[in-house]
């Protein structure tokens, strides 16, 4: 029966990207090319041995585009994202992993690890660092509801990631365990790296580039207090669904007035503006004004936080979770009831509100054993 949910790594037929990384302070830079994968065989052991008998993860929800950074944009905020437990077990065989157990919000999800976020990215890493002598039981732990808008797939994938590279003593970069984590955003939502990337890294982050990859941490100045207040209603908006509602060509004018949004955005960010922030956050003319219509009650929801004094407000991912964002916690409780009472009397919508700030830290291990 396990055979059922395992997935067997064929080390030969290995067609994912060899990646030399060159990691600044606050950039990576990905190149991808046959003589890279061909030279890093040669550099690294063929059979990694795991360090630890069992490992557990933990990777934060996400709030990407933030407006009008459609796909190139996102942070991660704290508290809240999912688990995952992973063991060398012997049942299981060598170069092979098994979906053991999933827990939480993810009842409906796939066993299968090839159908599976964090089945898919564990794969990834096992093919990167060439997992060949033991066999892995992974556990999922959601903490995030699916299709939520708050990067549920992509904390899945960067637990996961996290997990097999931490299991294996880490031989991995944060930049390659985003090209893992965006195999599995590929295959689930679409191609974006605007949840893992901020899942795992922490904090900001812009996609500078996708081909090469190339990541920009954004550093949001410690002694600025950002809350985001995160309203999520009884709704699901699935990824795919929610992509298929944009248009595949836009307004010139349209192009331009979301660039200069983006710029004041980043600008926003790196100066510790959360008035800015909140301003350009709010300004998005593409992604949002079509996706609005497909959320009940959104526009209402949107209305109400600013005018309870939100800076700035959208929908989180593909939603239908709203974010807004304030200074100030109390305010933003405040801010978080004023939506939540608009969901329901616009939207005819349950929601919940939680006041959370920036995640700086990324996907992390949160206990082992040797
Ligand atoms: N950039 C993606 C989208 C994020 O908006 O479709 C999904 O959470």
């Amino acid at each position: 029966m396990a055979a059922l949910c395992c997935f067997q790594l064929k080390l030969d037929s290995i067609t994912a990207a060899a990646i030399s990384p060159s990691k600044s302070q606050n950039h990576f830079r990905f190149h991808t090319s046959v003589s890279a994968l061909a030279s890093s065989s040669h550099s690294k052991p063929l059979d990694p041995q795991p360090l630890f008998s069992s490992v557990r993860s933990f990777a934060p929800a996400t709030v990407a585009n933030l407006g009008p950074g459609f796909d190139f944009l996102g942070c991660a905020v704290d508290g809240i994202g999912d688990y995952v437990e992973l063991r060398v077990d012997p049942e299981v065989r060598p170069g092979e992993i098994c979906i053991s157990h999933i827990s939480g919000a993810g009842s409906k999800l796939s066993k299968n690890p090839l159908w599976n976020c964090a089945g898919i990215a564990a794969i990834a890493v096992m093919k990167m660092i060439k997992v060949r002598s033991v066999g892995l039981s992974l556990s999922l732990e959601k903490g995030l509801p699916l299709g939520s808008g708050l990067g549920s797939s992509a904390a899945s994938a960067a637990a996961a990631a996290v997990a097999v590279n931490e299991l294996f003593g880490g031989p991995l970069s944060p930049s390659q365990l985003v090209m893992a984590g965006l195999e599995s955003e590929a295959k689930v939502s679409g191609y974006h790296a605007d949840n893992v990337a901020p899942s795992i890294l922490g904090g900001f982050v812009l996609i500078g580039s996708y081909e090469p990859l190339e990541l920009k941490q954004l550093q949001f100045p410690h002694d600025k207090n950002l809350y985001f207040i995160l309203v999520n209603p009884e709704f699901e908006t699935p990824t795919k669904k929610m992509r298929e509602a944009l248009p595949l060509e836009i307004a010139m004018s349209e192009h331009i007035w979301n660039c200069s949004q983006v710029g004041a955005l980043v600008s926003s960010i790196l100066q510790g503006d959360i008035e800015g922030l909140g301003k350009a956050l709010s300004s998005d003319k593409i992604v949002e004004p079509r996706r609005a219509a497909l959320i009940p009650g959104m526009v209402a929801v949107k209305n109400a936080a600013i005018e309870a004094g939100a800076f700035g407000c959208t929908i989180s991912g593909s939603g239908p979770t709203i974010v807004a964002v304030t200074d100030n916690e109390e305010k933003g409780v405040r801010i978080g009831e004023k939506m939540v009472k608009a969901f329901m009397n616009e939207g005819k919508l349950k929601a919940m509100a939680m006041i959370k700030q920036l995640d700086r830290v990324g996907a992390r291990l949160v206990a082992s054993v040797p």
